[in-house]
């Protein structure tokens, strides 16, 4: 049984922030100071949670990710994976992290099968990367990644592409892929940036295609699946594949497979909308699991056809709410 939203979309694919808290300052996601964040008591508890992927699996819901903010800064964030993977009811359990603070955890998510990470990594120069996340964990990301790689793990690597400051770390980043079975992804900066005022102009995925292409004429567009946000591209002789992500400029609704939780309960039917419907207060008010249904019912019921309209870009930059609120 698949959820099926008013424009005949199946949704099964549900992001769950974890956390709004992070421990890098990415300039692009929040101002150097960080974010005014939520009491851990405005935040959806574990068994929150796992009500929820309990409900949504019986709607058909087989993938999760969970974000944040920084997934592994909450406390225990091991145990909700166990909680999750002892559900059995997601065949597909992902992260995106910055990859900062899990290497200790890196056996156990192997034991459990969850070997799927997104990791944000926006250069592989050093001094750049510490210009960028206002932080000095390169190194730790660098070891985060060898071990990842090492150990088997499905690795995606998320860069964003920021005019003037990263354009340079683009074949760099490449050539990550060309000596590794990973696939780097160039995302075009959304936005949403907390209060960072960005460049007049964004380098955008054609220019990201044409960059790659100057330097690698084998580039070539694979096959895609139903809902990915990246388009695919392979590289003859490379280990690994490219992906660009028009997060900007483009729509991909129609495809659109996903509900958004943040940290606090609040659904987003869409990554532009700023929250239809708060579940954690539902729960907290005693409903029972078939009211919870109902209402999921309901809720994708809201989703828009096209939440991105491109007119509406001027209204959508002045979005001050960050992506760690968000959950990307
Ligand atoms: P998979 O679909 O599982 O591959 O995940 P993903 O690629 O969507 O996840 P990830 O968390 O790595 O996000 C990568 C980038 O895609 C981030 O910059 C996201 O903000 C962007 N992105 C994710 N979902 C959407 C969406 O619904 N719309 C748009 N425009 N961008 C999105
Ligand atoms: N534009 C594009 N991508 C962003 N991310 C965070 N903020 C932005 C933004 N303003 C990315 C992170 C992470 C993913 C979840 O979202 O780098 O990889
Ligand atoms: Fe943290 Fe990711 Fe935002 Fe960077 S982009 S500050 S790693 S949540």
């Amino acid at each position: 049984m698949h959820l099926k939203d008013s424009f005949n979309r199946s949704i099964n694919y549900v992001r769950i922030g974890v956390t709004d808290r992070c421990n890098l300052r990415c300039f692009y996601c929040m101002p150097k100071e960080g974010i005014p964040y939520e009491p851990s008591a405005q935040l959806l508890s574990y068994e929150e949670i796992t009500r929820l992927l309990h409900v949504l699996g019986n709607l058909g819901f087989n993938k999760v990710r969970f974000t944040g903010g920084e997934p592994f800064l909450r406390r225990d964030f091991m145990t909700l994976l166990e909680q999750t993977h002892a559900l059995n009811q997601y065949s597909d359990i992902r992260i995106t992290t910055n990859g900062t603070l899990m290497i200790k955890h890196i056996p156990k998510l192997k034991e459990m099968g969850i070997t799927k990470l997104n990791l944000s990594l926006d250069s592989l120069d050093e001094k750049r990367f510490k210009e960028i996340t206002r932080r000095d964990d390169f190194s730790k990301v660098m070891n985060t990644f060898d071990t990842l790689l090492k150990e088997g793990f499905d690795l995606k690597i998320n860069a964003v592409v920021m005019h003037g400051v990263n354009t340079d770390d683009i074949l760099p980043l490449v050539n990550l892929a060309e000596k590794n079975p990973v696939s780097v992804r160039f995302i075009e900066e959304m936005p949403f940036n907390g209060g960072y005022k960005k460049n007049e102009t964004i380098f955008t995925a054609s220019d990201i295609y044409n960059t790659i292409l100057d330097t690698y004429p084998s580039f070539e567009k694979k096959s895609g699946k139903h809902g990915d946000t990246a388009t695919n591209y392979s590289i003859k002789d490379f280990k690994g594949d490219v992906g660009i992500i028009p997060a900007f400029s483009r729509t991909f609704c129609n495809t659109c497979n996903r509900l958004r939780i943040t940290a606090k309960g609040e659904i987003k039917s869409c990554l532009y909308d700023s929250g239809v419907f708060n579940i954690r207060d539902f729960m907290r008010s005693g409903v029972t699991d078939k009211q919870l249904k109902e209402k999921f019912f309901e809720i994708v019921k809201l989703k828009p056809e096209n939440g991105f309209v491109a007119e509406d870009n001027a209204k959508k930059s002045s979005s001050k709410e960050s992506m760690s609120v968000i959950g990307g």
